[in-house]
This record gives C-alpha cells, structure tokens and sequence, in this order.
C-alpha cells in the first residue's frame, strides 16, 4: 500500500493524488494532506481552486519558536495571491512601540521565512481596502482573519471558511482548499433575522456586532435596519465584533449586502432578535473607556476615510493620552498627508500590526477603543483591560477632554 494511502472519501483528480502521495516533493505533501485530513474531517467531496489566500500565523507573539520552525522549513513557492495577518510590531518602527530586539528579531525571521514562500508581504486583516484583485462576488478564498473572513462572505460576496495558519498556507502553495462549509450554498442560508430598531452611526455598528455574536454565535444572522445605508466601514466594524464575540463568519443586511443563495421567503430564520438604541447604549455604559491609559484605533485596520476623519478631529491638537492608529502600511504610503497631520499632534500611526496582536500593549493598563472585536480580544489576547467609546469620544479621551 503507498506510503500515504487517502483513508477517507474526497475525490482527488490525478494531478492532486500525485501530490498527496508525494510526487512533487516533501512540503507539498505535507501540505496536501492537511487539505485532505480537514476535507475528510467536514465532509466534503473535492478540492476546489482558491483566488487567493491571506495567512494568519503571523505575529511571533502568537505563534512563538515551534510555529517559526514550522514555517521555515517549507519548501517552495505559493501558487496564488497570498497576503498575512498582522504581524506583532511595526516592521520599520518597532522601538517607537516598545518592542524587545529578541523580539523584533524573530518577529523579522518569521517575515522573512514566509517571503522565502513567495508570499506578499502586506500584513493587514484588511486586505480588501488594499487590493482589488483578491476577492470578488462568487469567488472561493482561503482566508484566516475572523473580520476579513467576515467581509469577504457577507459585503464581497465571496466564500470562504475562517482558516488556520497552516490550513490558509497549505491552500496558498497548492492553490486549492476544501469544499465544505461557506463554500456551499446550504450552509450561507441565514438562521436569525435581527431587527436593528434604532440609527447607527460608527462605533454603534461595533456595539450591535457585540450584542449579536453573542446570541447567534456561528449561526448567520439577515439585519433589517432601519434609515441611512452602513458604509463599508461600519460593515467591517459590524463583522469583526460579531466574530470576536460569537463566531459569525456570514451576515447579511437587507439591500446592502449580496443576498442569500435563495430566492427571498425560501429560507427561514430560527429566531427573531430585536436590538434597539437602549441595548447599544448599554454597551457602551457597560464597557466605558473611564480611566484608560491609551487610546488605540484601527481595529479592524482604518481605511483611508477613517485616517481622514481622525485626522480632521485632531486638527490643531496635541494628545494628552498615547493614541495608536493602526492601518496597512500600503493604506499609510497612499494617505502619507493623512498620516502627518495625524502624527503631529503626538499620536502615532502604526502599520503591519494591530493592538491585539502585538505585545507592546501589555505595558497599558486600559485602553479605549471604538471597535466591538477589539473590546473582546483585548482582555484576554492583548492583556489589557478595554473600554469602548465612539470616534469622537476616543479622540476627546486621547486629548485629555474627559
Ligand atoms: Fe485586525 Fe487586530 Fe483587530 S488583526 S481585526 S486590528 S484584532
């Protein structure tokens, strides 16, 4: 019997059972056979060509020296657009935040083993505000980052499961990834329909997200809102903070996002959920950002319209409180004005890394954000107490108004 005989039932095509079985060397049926095992696991019948990959596994803080050896010992290159998570510093500007140099070093190791691999180095969890080309309507991804996955399937339209680092590098250097979950129209049928009683603005998205993982957990929440259209924005804010804190990979909001798989009135949801202004508020009365050391935005990576809008309520101000803003370095060199007027009021603008990920965070003792994921990670992964506020409150905050 060959070495390694596919116990289970997905097909394989010939060329893809070569692989498996070793035919193009080593890492590539390292790499196959975790696509096969997690097929085999989900059930489902064959692989299916990705357009793209974004790979967490990231920050050395995360994965620390076995997940380093893991990566560096791969061989070869990826055969699709593939891009990283946020690492665990500002590549360029590491000491600025209070990184260690045994830190940095090994955090610049893990970089460059995965550039070794052929991958982009862009390290966001928003890969969609800086490339056009990775993700459209219909198209199949193998992407990891929670809120990424979350924009993908529900504003783009795309598929794709919430993938782990080696699972999102093993689709990366074979160019396939499993079909089974949210790849398949059955399972992007909605399960709660959320009534949202009340208009939202900003960080409201970020506190509705909150509320709503928490109920729905992984099921696939259809919103009504009532009054003005979110902006993407507010869409990543809604699907990040719903799955940090349930694990929703898949929303819908009525003629905003693409629509289920189905014509309208074939599926039916299995709880009605009503949210209005006073659970919001409750959020926030809940999570304060009273007595935070540091401000930090950015959580999921700001766009260029939100640099511009923190830049413009900062106009003429200098910072009172250290305030961290954390973007793609690509998003940065193409807002560099945005950037220093934003930077010259004191606060700082931090690419390739976020304040989850990163352990210079563990120096504060509480931080204000206006993001719903960022309120749940922080606690536990970032080691620090968290508060939450809207836009223009962090800001206040950061200036020493309250
Ligand atoms: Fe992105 Fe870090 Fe938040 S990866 S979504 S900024 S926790």
């Amino acid at each position: 019997m060959p070495k390694n005989q596919k116990p289970l039932a997905m097909y394989l095509s010939r060329e893809e059972e070569g692989i498996y079985q070793g035919e193009k060397g080593e890492t590539l049926r390292r790499m196959m056979e975790i696509l096969v095992a997690l097929g085999d696991i989900y059930g489902a019948e064959k692989l299916v060509p990705v357009r793209s990959v974004q790979i967490a596994g990231v920050s050395y803080k995360n994965i620390g020296e076995a997940g380093l050896e893991w990566i560096s010992d791969l061989q070869g290159r990826v055969v699709v657009p593939s891009i990283l998570n946020p690492a665990g510093m500002d590549l360029c500007r590491w000491k600025e935040m209070g990184i260690s140099e045994d830190f940095a070093r090994k955090q610049q190791e893990t970089i460059e083993a995965y550039r070794r691999l052929g991958v982009t180095i862009d390290c966001t969890c928003t890969p969609y505000q800086i490339y056009d080309s990775l993700a459209s309507q219909g198209d199949h991804l193998a992407w990891s980052e929670s809120s990424a996955v979350s924009y993908a399937n529900s504003v783009i339209g795309a598929r794709t499961n919430r993938e782990g680092g080696p699972s999102a590098l093993a689709a990366a250097l074979v160019g396939k990834t499993a079909l089974y979950g949210y790849h398949l129209d059955e399972n992007r049928l909605p399960t709660s329909l959320v009534e949202v009683e009340a208009e939202l603005r900003g960080s409201d998205y970020g506190a509705l997200g909150f509320l709503v993982g928490r109920i729905v957990k992984d099921g696939v929440p259809f919103f009504r809102m009532p009054g003005r259209q979110p902006a993407p924005d507010e869409l990543k804010a809604l699907g990040a903070a719903m799955a940090a804190s349930g694990s929703v990979a898949l929303y819908y909001v009525e003629n905003v996002t693409p629509v289920p798989p189905v014509p309208p009135g074939s599926w039916q949801t299995e709880e009605k959920i009503c949210i209005g202004r006073k659970e919001i508020d409750e959020v926030y009365s809940k999570y304060s950002g009273s007595g935070a050391d540091v401000v930090a935005l950015g959580c999921p990576h700001c766009s260029g319209q939100e640099l511009e809008a923190i830049a413009r309520l900062l106009a003429g101000q200098k910072v009172q409180k250290e305030l961290w803003v954390c973007t793609a370095r690509k998003i940065a060199e193409e807002h560099a004005d945005l950037v220093a007027a934003i930077e010259m009021s004191g606060a700082r603008v931090f690419c390739d890394t976020c304040m989850v990920v990163s352990p210079a965070t563990e120096s504060f003792d509480k931080m204000m954000v206006n993001s719903g994921k960022a309120l749940v990670y922080l606690p536990g992964l970032g080691g620090v107490a968290a508060g939450l506020g809207s836009l223009e409150e962090c800001i206040d905050v950061a200036l020493g108004r309250r």
